[in-house]
């Protein structure tokens, strides 16, 4: 898809299509038109599905220049694979989701009972942990309080 130019005003064609994952989402259906108008950020444009006029959000490499050659059965792979990680990050992208996984008690406190049950065994004190996909860091927090040295965290950018 990095082959495409984004002009406004221009359409772009529908590779596939696309039942939407939020509300404010366009629905597409593969060969739909969409008017670009304007970039949201490097994923999403906002743009207007010309046969039902609707103006929604659309993700840019779902959309495709009919100027260009089309693209390949891998490429259209590819596309929809890049669809599914922007909108699963996307989902972690607001304060409300990480409150929601925090306020979950069970969810959480298992959590710390499992890594507190772990430095009672003596596997945490003075180690370094690594967290991958930390969200707020909850975990890391559980392991400092529990005697880890420190924590390293790894996050997505939209975290
Ligand atoms: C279910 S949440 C858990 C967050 C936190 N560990 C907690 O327990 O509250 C999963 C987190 O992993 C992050 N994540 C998932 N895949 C990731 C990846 N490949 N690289 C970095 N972060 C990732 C998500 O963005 C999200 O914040």
């Amino acid at each position: 898809m990095s082959d495409v130019e984004w002009n406004k005003g221009r359409e772009y064609v529908a590779i596939t299509d696309h039942t939407p994952y939020y509300d404010w989402e366009m629905k597409l259906h593969r060969d739909d038109r969409v008017l670009f108008l304007s970039h949201y950020d490097q994923f999403w444009g906002y743009g207007k599905h010309v046969s039902s006029g609707r103006k929604a959000y659309f993700l840019k490499c779902l959309v495709h220049d009919p100027q260009l050659p089309p693209l390949s059965r891998e490429q259209i792979k590819q596309a929809i694979l890049q669809t599914h990680n922007a909108e699963y990050f996307d989902a972690y992208n607001n304060y409300w989701i990480h409150h929601l996984m925090l306020s979950d008690a069970p969810r959480t406190l298992a959590y710390k009972d499992a890594i507190l049950t772990a430095a009672r065994a003596g596997l945490l004190e003075g180690k370094i942990v690594l967290d991958i996909g930390c969200g707020s860091g909850i975990l890391s927090a559980f392991c400092a309080l529990a005697g880890a040295k420190h924590g390293e965290i790894l996050y997505s950018e939209k975290d």
